[in-house]
């Protein structure tokens, strides 16, 4: 029902801006979706547009049901449903709901006292002088704020402007799903659910008994991820909302285990169409080879099969550049930004293109830290420092890891800010925008763009890549290979992720290629090649 999906993922922030304040804006999207059609996407996620403070750009809610001032009104996300309507795209809302902003009216008034109608709604402790327990926020720090008005701690597993929500009460639920279906009664088609394991904190908030990790990450979020009430919890909401009205859902998890990944997403569990399993950026740096992502593949398949649907992503605007993590963003950008494209095209679930991805954008590596601001970045540069780091070697980490990697501004053409903006964008453009953007690529039919295009062609028009079973052929570590096959039909997919010449054995015909991405030498890979090949089944 959901396997013809291809999403476009927008960081509204940095996608276009119509109006010239620096900003991308829900105008600039409008001006935006022929391209994209153009692209062959037919639905758009779009990062959080609701109103908001910013703090962690969106992902901090203060009115659900209004549009951030910046990225415009009401009346321009009602033009752009129109226009999307009109060119068949789908739009897919986030929504965050595992916290609000604090200046949500909501926490304005539950801050002010315990005997408020909103007193209940978010999760606050009784603890003089000290934190309840030894929780950390996900973006540093305690997850407690003492609020001096009640005499309470509040709960923040991200900064101490996203309030926890208090899911165990139901009249806060309602509101929230009251919220949902006037996004539904607009159109919306389809929601990607943000933070969405931690809804129920365990009883009596003991002290998480993990050890920092080695990256020092977020130490209780597995502690308390995805227990039975959590997963209650989502259950209520999906049957509520969504289940029956054939909505799309794509929730971001932190998953506890490979029976966790199946309660969420498997159908008969009527929770998630999918799962975008959340793996902070510094760990998945230590976990960017071949053989690892080819592992993860093969696994995630095992566990879900057919009865749920794999979201298939290596880039969003959590992680830094997919080209820059699992290719080569210096002498083989070009081909190895199309060997993933040939890889997220070719597996079964739903490819998720990040903004940006399909032009081989990389990450930026800005030179100052003032240059950064996500609070991340900042926070992991200040913590690497305070653990002793060297200024020097603190950037460099911040650097790699930021998740302004992927938030700068898209590259629209080679004019003044990418064309993104006439004006100084909120974050610096990539200076590499010259030779990597838009206009350029359109006309060159050897362009990263216009093998998306080609790719994302070829996987709506063929049933094997859409609904066929997925079977792995194993080859050497640094390449990833696999068949789909579909009533008698099969295609088989070779991609060499290695900067290094390898040799193969596998028997077909250069008639039988349906994409490859460099010449076809028979019997030899050339650096992160990609075939995707028809093979003959006799019948
Ligand atoms: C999710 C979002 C991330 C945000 C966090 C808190 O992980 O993808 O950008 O910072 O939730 O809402
Ligand atoms: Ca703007």
């Amino acid at each position: 029902m959901f396997n013809d999906l291809i999403i476009y993922q927008i960081y509204p922030r940095s996608f276009k801006d119509s109006n010239n304040d620096g900003i991308g804006d829900l105008k600039g999207i409008i001006e935006k979706i022929p391209y994209l059609a153009e692209l062959g996407i037919n639905a758009i996620w779009m990062s959080p547009i609701y109103a908001s403070p910013n703090d962690d750009n969106g992902y901090d809610v203060s009115d659900y049901y209004s549009i951030m001032n910046e990225f415009g009104t009401m009346e321009d996300f009602d033009l752009l449903k129109k226009t999307c309507d009109k060119y068949n795209i789908k739009i897919i809302m986030d929504l965050v709901m595992n916290h609000t902003s604090d200046e949500h009216k909501w926490f304005k008034e539950a801050r002010k006292s315990k005997d408020n109608p909103y007193s209940d709604y978010y999760i606050f402790v009784d603890n003089h002088n000290k934190e309840p327990n030894n929780w950390e926020s996900c973006f540093g720090g305690s997850a407690w704020e003492y609020v001096k008005e009640r005499d309470q701690f509040y709960l923040h597993l991200f900064s101490k402007k996203q309030p926890d929500l208090n899911w165990d009460n139901p009249k806060m639920r309602k509101e929230l799903y009251q919220m949902i279906q006037f996004w539904i009664d607009k159109g919306v088609q389809g929601f990607r659910i943000d933070a969405i394991s931690y809804l129920k904190k365990p009883e009596g908030f003991p002290n998480s008994p993990f050890e920092e990790d080695k990256f020092g990450h977020a130490k209780c979020m597995k502690f308390i991820a995805g227990n039975l009430k959590t997963h209650q919890y989502i259950k209520e909401m999906c049957e509520t909302l969504f289940i029956d009205k054939n909505i799309f859902t794509v929730g971001e998890v932190t998953a506890t285990s490979d029976e966790d990944i199946k309660q969420y997403v498997l159908k008969d569990n009527h929770e998630f169409s999918a799962i975008i399993p959340f793996v902070p950026p510094i760990v998945e740096i230590h976990q960017n080879k071949p053989i690892d992502l080819k592992k993860r593949i093969f696994k995630m398949y095992d566990l879900i099969k057919d009865q749920g649907y794999i979201a298939n992503f290596l880039s969003n605007h959590d992680k830094p550049r997919q080209v820059s993590l699992y290719g080569n963003d210096q002498e083989y950008l070009k081909d190895s930004s199309k060997a993933l494209a040939s890889l997220m095209h070719t597996l079964p679930g739903i490819p998720f293109i990040y903004q940006g991805e399909e032009i081989g954008m990389s990450n930026v590596y800005y030179e100052n830290i003032e240059d950064y601001n996500d609070l991340d970045t900042l926070n992991i540069y200040h913590k690497s420092i305070k653990e002793g780091k060297s200024k020097e070697e603190a950037f460099k980490l911040a650097q790699i890891i930021s998740r302004d990697n992927a938030r700068s501004p898209m590259q629209w053409d080679d004019s003044l800010n990418a064309g993104f903006s006439s004006c100084s964008p909120w974050l610096k453009v990539n200076p590499n925008y010259k030779d990597i953007n838009v206009k350029q690529q359109i006309g060159d039919p050897d362009s990263v763009l216009n093998y998306y295009k080609k790719s994302i062609h070829l996987r709506k028009n063929n049933p094997c890549l859409l609904y066929g079973d997925l079977k792995e052929v194993k080859t050497s570590d640094d390449v990833i290979s696999f068949t789909r096959t579909y009533q008698n039909k099969i295609v088989l997919v070779i991609i060499s992720l290695t900067s290094k010449e390898l040799p193969y054995d596998f028997n077909f015909k250069e008639n039988d290629i349906l994409l490859t991405n460099k010449e076809f030498k028979k019997g030899v890979l050339l650096p992160y090649q990609a075939l995707i090949v028809n093979l003959k089944t006799g019948k």
